[in-house]
């Protein structure tokens, strides 16, 4: 059964729950959220992580705010106002995954449905709505996606890095869920998870998701994936994505450029799988991706065990972007987009 990331408890004046990813896998531990600034440092410690998941995160984030201008008995102007400054700290809580801004500003734009001077209370019901809605819409994605992206991948063993299950998503995952539906669907092939440093996500989510799923998962540090990729245990990599340009470039964790020069260089398929809200079509190319760096502890002192000498410094980029020209295939919610290109994916998405 997929693991949730997160869940809504109540109505508007409710809770949104994580599980905090942070213990996992020796603790499972859910952390109930009853104001924004609860949510954006869960979101910036990766207590909840994952492109799709911080952006439902961030939806639900928006009712906590009007519930926060409620609970203040705010006027309605002030209400919109404070739900507004709120949503702009949720948006911006991580700057890569393109996702949380789409769902924060879609929640946003349901409020211009209401008539004008809504109480907070209302904005709280048509904010919970909305929110509610990504939330499933996103499991019915990952559902889709799972599908295409089983169809897409060729026999042999599959490789992927970082965690794209439903740890990271609202439902069963993007290239996760592509080799755990391949898997129901009684295909038979070895899976390899990259740890995924510096923060191991490979090794402790995906890991985790598999062993819960009975999937048979080998585990190997980031830099054993190019002699793996030489052995010919592998058919296929697939990752996900937290955001990708028009013409198909994708950022993606930390590695995932490297991986995939590997993989070309071994001739082995190289896939993205991501729903429609990952891309930004406003951007012409990967170059104009923000890249979040985080702090230098995570690298020196990987989960809290220091791993350098002191006066060491880091270079802590969180993502990477790999250009559209190793990616044989973008998997989405409508179907494989091959060969990457801005052409095919406007075909696929729309202008
Ligand atoms: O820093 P993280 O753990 O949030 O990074 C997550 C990833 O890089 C995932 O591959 C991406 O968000 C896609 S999740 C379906």
């Amino acid at each position: 059964m997929t693991p949730a990331a997160l869940r809504w408890s109540g109505d508007a004046a409710g809770s949104l729950e994580l599980l905090d990813q942070t213990l996992l896998p020796g603790r499972v531990n859910w952390i109930a959220c009853r104001n924004v600034p609860i949510v954006v440092e869960a979101i910036r410690s990766l207590r909840v992580r994952g492109a799709p998941a911080i952006g439902i995160a961030g939806g639900y984030g928006t009712v906590l705010a009007a519930a926060e201008a409620t609970r203040l008995a705010l006027s309605p102007a002030t209400a919109l106002a404070h739900v507004r400054a709120r949503a702009a700290e949720l948006a911006s809580a991580r700057p890569t995954a393109v996702n949380l801004r789409w769902a924060v500003a879609r929640c946003l734009r349901a409020l211009d449905a209401l008539p004008a001077g809504a109480p907070a209370a209302a904005l709280g019901t048509t904010l919970l709505g909305t929110a509610r809605e990504i939330h499933a819409e996103d499991e019915l994605l990952c559902a889709a996606i799972g599908r295409h992206g089983a169809a897409a991948l060729p026999p042999g063993g599959v490789l992927t890095h970082c965690n794209t299950g439903g740890l990271a998503t609202g439902g069963a995952g993007t290239a996760l869920a592509a080799i755990t539906t391949a898997w129901d669907q009684g295909r038979r092939f070895e899976v390899f998870a990259d740890e995924t440093r510096p923060l191991l996500q490979g090794a402790r989510l995906t890991a985790w998701e598999l062993v819960q799923g009975g999937i048979p998962v080998t585990v190997l540090c980031d830099g054993a994936a190019a002699a793996l990729l030489a052995s010919g245990r592998v058919g296929s990599c697939i990752v996900g994505a937290d955001r990708i340009a028009a013409n198909g470039d994708a950022a993606n964790k930390i590695g995932t450029y490297g991986l995939a020069l590997a993989a070309a260089a071994h001739g082995i398929p190289f896939f993205v799988a991501a729903p429609s809200s990952t891309f930004d079509l406003a951007l012409a190319t990967g170059a104009g991706i923000p890249i979040e760096e985080r702090a230098a502890d995570e690298v020196l002192a990987p989960l809290g065990v220091p791993a350098a000498p002191a006066g060491a410094r880091a270079y802590n980029p969180a993502f990477d972007v790999t250009p559209a020209r190793l990616i044989r295939g973008l998997i989405t919610e409508h179907g494989l987009i091959s060969p990457v290109t801005a052409a095919e994916i406007r075909k696929v998405l729309g202008p």
